[in-house]
């Protein structure tokens, strides 16, 4: 197989607020790679909806790998070890590791990485990423397929915003004071990719939980 591009060093490209957008960071093979190794993860973990502690549905589906998952449903959001269907989460597999490796600037590994599908009319609110115990672990996220334009907020609710479309193959690193920065996903951007063969946008959150 081809190199994939981050067996190189990355740098980060934009800076939105404070996070670190790597812009281009995966070509195209290490995208296919990536996407593979998703397409194992829902096939042992399936994708599913969401509930908000509201009652109300998610747009976006999710699953995940590694120790801990992180879930939603009426209960509220929590990490979980199992699937909420009673299936463990598989392992993160070693690629994304080390992509984390390549961007983190953090000795532990991520524990968690959450697996979102957005079909092109889902979105994600505003929100802060703050059910982990060790906030001075990075988040680092990884986008494939269609573009999602990203919104980056305030360690505080409102403010002053800033947005950025992401594509297929950029990574975003929220860490130091971005780190508890509130974020979302307005809106995705339909047929911007050919790379998932029905379309649709996948992201991939790369978390230490404890
Ligand atoms: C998230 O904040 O959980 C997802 C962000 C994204 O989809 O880029
Ligand atoms: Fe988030």
């Amino acid at each position: 197989m081809k190199k994939t591009s981050f067996e190189n060093s990355l740098h980060p490209t934009v800076s939105i607020r404070g996070a670190d957008v790597y812009k281009g960071a995966l070509n195209r093979a290490a995208q296919e790679e990536l996407l593979a190794l998703v397409r194992k993860i829902v096939q042992a973990a399936p994708l599913y909806q969401p509930v908000m502690p509201s009652g109300r549905k998610m747009s976006v589906r999710m699953s995940a790998a590694g120790e801990f998952g992180w879930v939603s449903d009426a209960k509220g959001y929590r990490y979980a070890s199992v699937h909420p269907l009673g299936m463990p989460w598989p392992a993160i597999p070693e690629l994304i590791l080390r992509l984390w490796d390549q961007v983190s600037g953090c000795s532990r590994h991520p524990e968690c990485c959450l697996i979102n599908f957005y079909s092109p009319d889902a979105r994600m609110g505003m929100h802060q990423d703050n059910d982990e115990r060790d906030f001075t672990a990075p988040v680092v996220s990884i986008s494939l397929g269609d573009d999602g334009l990203f919104r980056v907020g305030n360690t505080t609710r409102g403010g002053k915003t800033e947005s950025l479309w992401l594509r297929s193959g950029d990574i975003v690193v929220l860490g130091g004071e971005a780190r508890l920065a509130h974020h979302g996903i307005d809106r995705i951007r339909a047929g911007s990719s050919d790379l998932l063969q029905n379309g649709g946008r996948l992201n991939l959150t790369l978390r230490v939980v404890t």
